[in-house]
């Protein structure tokens, strides 16, 4: 007698899923390509890797596209706490994500974006953000005391 009451259940949370993915995609405009990542040279210090020396921004000069390199740490983004991450509408962006201490989640609210932050590896994936606005960024690892304080924010300009 509940077979189909728990089917039907079963259904709307499919539903509900295939939907929640749907909207991730439509509504940030947002293209995910991965794995590119790889192992840092000194995972106690990302600093001391090429790449993340100088956490931040960085776009060509047309901006059509731009690397942004960001440290996830606890209990902050680096950038994209203490300033946000700013880039332009439309342009490829390829984020390179690492954690200097432990594990973090680096995810696009209203967005399909949800990576997790590897200590001793760089986790390369590409975002367009079709429109401007801005975004919050929470961790969704627990990290520690600081956890649910770990915010940040990308502003699409
Ligand atoms: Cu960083 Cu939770």
């Amino acid at each position: 007698r509940y077979e189909k009451g728990w089917l039907f259940v079963a259904l709307l949370f499919i539903v509900g899923l295939v939907a929640t993915v749907v909207y991730g995609a439509v509504v940030a405009g947002v293209d995910m390509v991965g794995d590119r990542g790889g192992a840092l040279a000194n995972p106690q210090d990302p600093t001391e890797s090429p790449d993340f020396r100088d956490p931040g921004v960085y776009c060509n000069d047309d901006r059509s596209s731009c690397d942004v390199y960001v440290l996830a740490r606890r209990f902050f983004f680096q950038p994209g706490t203490a300033q946000p991450i700013r880039v332009p509408a439309g342009s490829n962006v390829t984020f390179h994500l690492t954690s200097p201490d432990v594990l973090h989640g680096f995810e696009v609210v209203g967005t399909n974006v949800n990576v997790m932050a590897v200590p001793g590896q760089s986790a390369v994936f590409s975002v367009t953000f079709d429109d401007t606005g801005e975004y919050d960024v929470v961790c969704n690892e627990y990290c520690g005391s600081g956890h649910h304080t770990m915010e940040g924010r990308i502003e699409v300009v």
